[in-house]
């Protein structure tokens, strides 16, 4: 049975905390260019695509490369990264996360991904997720960032469902917006001051108590 509604999930910092990875290989890139890289710095890059961040990153250090180093610094802070999520387990799904999605299939409620890392499926796979979602939509599918909605338009259009029933669930002030801008329902996840333009702010992932996701859908 088709619902009315359905989810798009953001992934780091909502399935995963994989900030803390992008972290220290962004800070060991830093240090190798002869800059400190601060857990603060790290907040300006969540839900920025690659090279972006990197371009940011660079802004910080004052330092000015050639686009050929730039690219080789991408490759290396990829590996780097990549090394940790690697090494990732089912235990590093956020707190709710996996009861939610419970929820959801026994509600024959269908959800997408709607991320922009161009590692969203390998993370998925490594967690024991990638099987469940009925479509993935990362960071190789999109020519336009966060806060631009395309990422969940796209899914919605492969979820075949309508913007305005989608449902977004988000940690980054970016992705608020591009679900705002979607004409979709935002679900905030973290700090109520920085995610205040979200339709629903959560504090953590452990807020999906069955009494809110009955609400939402009915
Ligand atoms: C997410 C994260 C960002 C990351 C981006 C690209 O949006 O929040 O911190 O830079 O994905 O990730 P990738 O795995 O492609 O480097
Ligand atoms: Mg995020």
């Amino acid at each position: 049975m088709k619902k009315d509604k359905a989810f798009i999930f953001d992934l780091d910092g909502v399935i995963v905390d994989t900030a803390k990875y992008h972290f220290l290989a962004w800070r060991n890139l830093a240090n190798s260019l002869g800059f400190e890289f601060t857990e603060a710095h790290n907040e300006l890059l969540k839900g920025v695509s690659r090279v972006r961040s990197l371009e940011i990153l660079l802004e910080i250090g004052k330092v000015a490369l050639t686009e050929d180093q730039k690219q080789s610094l991408l490759i290396k802070k990829n590996e780097e990264y990549l090394s940790y999520v690697n090494k990732m387990t089912a235990d590093e799904i956020l707190p709710g996360i996996s009861k939610l999605l419970d929820y959801l299939d026994v509600n024959n409620i269908k959800y997408a991904l709607g991320s922009a890392s161009k590692n969203a499926p390998l993370i998925l796979e490594k967690v024991g997720l990638l099987n469940r979602f009925s479509a993935i939509v990362d960071g190789n599918d999109v020519s336009k960032a966060k806060p631009d909605s395309e990422v969940f338009l796209i899914g919605a259009q492969k979820l075949q469902m309508k913007p305005e029933n989608c449902i977004v669930v988000e940690d980054a002030i970016a992705g608020i917006e591009a679900a705002n801008a979607a004409n979709m329902v935002s679900i905030g996840i973290g700090d109520a001051e920085l995610l205040k333009k979200a339709t629903y702010i959560l504090k953590d992932t452990t807020g999906f108590t069955n009494d809110f996701l009955k609400n939402l859908i009915n």
